[in-house]
C-alpha cells in the first residue's frame, strides 16, 4: 500500500504525477488556505506532505498527525515550521534552496530598478492621462549605476544579487554575522562593513535575512534614521523584518527616497499606509514565481518527500537532529 501524503496548496499537474507513483496523494487544487484547523483535519493518517510558506506547520498541527514523518516545504523560507516540534515528534522538515536564486535575484533587482526610477507612480500618472506634455525637469529619478549596493543578510540569494551589480559599476557593500570566505567576497566584489555602516553608506540596501523571532523589525525607526534621505529599501525576505509603520512614516516623511517590497508584516494583510504612497514599488510575494522555478522547488519538495518516506535522508533536511 503506497503511504498517504497531502499537497497542502495548489501545484502543478506533473508534480501531482510524479507524486502519485509513489504516495496516495489528497491534493488541494482548490488551493483553499488551510490555516492551522485545516492542517490537523487534512493531516490526519498521512506519512508526509508537501507544504508552503502559508501553512503553518505548528505544535498543535504535529501533534494532530502522529503518523507524520515528513513536512517538505516548496519553499526555501521556513518559519512557518516549528522544527524543534518537528524533531521532538520525529518529523523531518526540508525546504527548496538553491533552486530560486537568480529568479528570486531577478525580483529584487526589478523592484531596486522600479524604486530607482519611480515607474509605478510614472506609470500610474501616465494610465489616469495626466501626462499633458514632455518637460525636462520631470519624474526625475535616482540613478543606479555607480551607486553603492548595500546587502544585508548575504546568502545564496544576496550572493546572487550582488553579483548582477557588476553591470551597473556599482560599489557592493554587505553585512553578516559571519563575513563570507575571502574568494567569496571576490566572487561577488563586495566588501563586509558593520551594520551602521551598511545603513549609512547604502544608496540600495536590499534585504535578504531568513525571518526568525530575532530578526523580528531588524529594520526600524532607528535604523531607517541611519539611511540617507536619498536611499532606496527593497525587501524581497520575509514580513516582519522590517517595522512597515515606521517604514510608512519614514517614506512620507521623505526621511528615505523609496522602496521595492515584495512582502510585508501578516500577510496577506496588508497596511493601507503603503498605498497612500507615490514612493514605494508594490508586488505580492512574487519572488520565485517564474514558471520554470516555481516547477523546480515543488519538484525539489517531492524529491524530498519521496526520499524521506524511503527510509533515506532527504537532501535538503532541516532538524539533522531527528535522525538520532
Ligand atoms: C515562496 C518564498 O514561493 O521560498 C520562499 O521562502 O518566500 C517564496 O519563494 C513562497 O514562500 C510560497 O511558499
Amino acid at each position: 500500500m503506497k503511504p498517504k501524503i497531502l499537497v497542502a496548496r495548489e501545484v502543478f499537474p506533473e508534480v501531482l504525477e510524479r507524486l502519485r507513483q509513489h504516495f496516495e496523494v489528497d491534493d488541494n487544487q482548490a488551493d483553499a488556505v488551510l490555516g492551522v484547523e485545516g492542517l490537523k483535519a487534512r493531516l490526519a493518517g498521512k506519512a508526509g506532505a508537501l507544504t508552503a510558506a502559508t501553512d503553518p506547520v505548528t505544535a498543535e498541527v504535529i501533534a494532530a498527525a502522529p503518523g507524520l514523518k515528513a513536512i517538505c516545504n516548496f519553499a526555501v523560507g521556513y518559519n512557518n515550521i516549528d522544527l524543534t516540534a518537528c524533531s521532538k515528534a520525529g518529523v523531518m522538515a526540508t525546504n527548496t534552496p538553491g533552486v530560486l536564486d537568480d529568479t528570486t535575484a531577478d525580483l529584487a533587482w526589478a523592484l531596486l530598478m522600479a524604486s530607482a526610477r519611480r515607474l509605478p507612480a510614472a506609470e500610474r500618472w501616465l494610465r489616469n492621462g495626466e501626462w499633458k506634455g514632455w518637460q525636462f525637469i520631470q519624474w526625475l529619478g535616482s540613478d543606479v549605476h555607480h551607486a553603492t549596493l548595500g546587502i544585508l543578510g548575504m546568502g545564496r540569494i544576496g550572493q546572487t544579487v550582488a553579483r548582477r551589480a557588476l553591470g551597473f559599476d556599482m560599489k557592493v557593500i554587505y553585512h553578516k554575522r559571519t563575513p563570507l570566505p575571502a574568494e567569496r567576497e571576490a566572487e561577488c566584489r563586495a566588501t563586509w562593513v558593520d551594520k551602521q555602516t551598511l545603513l549609512r553608506e547604502s544608496d540600495f540596501l536590499v534585504l535578504l535575512l531568513p525571518y526568525s523571532p530575532e530578526n523580528h523589525h531588524t529594520i526600524g525607526a532607528a535604523e531607517l534614521a541611519l539611511m540617507k534621505p536619498t536611499a532606496h529599501l527593497i525587501n524581497v525576505a520575509r514580513g516582519g523584518i522590517v517595522d512597515d509603520e515606521a517604514l510608512i512614516s519614514a517614506l512620507r516623511q521623505r526621511q528615505l527616497s523609496g522602496a521595492g517590497l515584495d512582502v510585508y508584516e501578516g500577510e496577506p494583510k496588508f497596511n493601507p499606509g503603503f498605498l497612500e504612497l507615490d514612493n514605494v514599488a508594490l508586488t505580492p510575494h512574487i519572488g520565485s514565481s517564474s514558471r520554470a522555478t516555481r516547477m523546480a522547488m515543488a519538484m525539489t519538495a517531492a524529491d524530498n518527500l519521496i526520499a524521506a518516506l524511503a527510509g533515506q535522508r532527504p537532501p535538503n533536511l532541516l532538524n539533522p537532529d531527528v535522525l538520532k
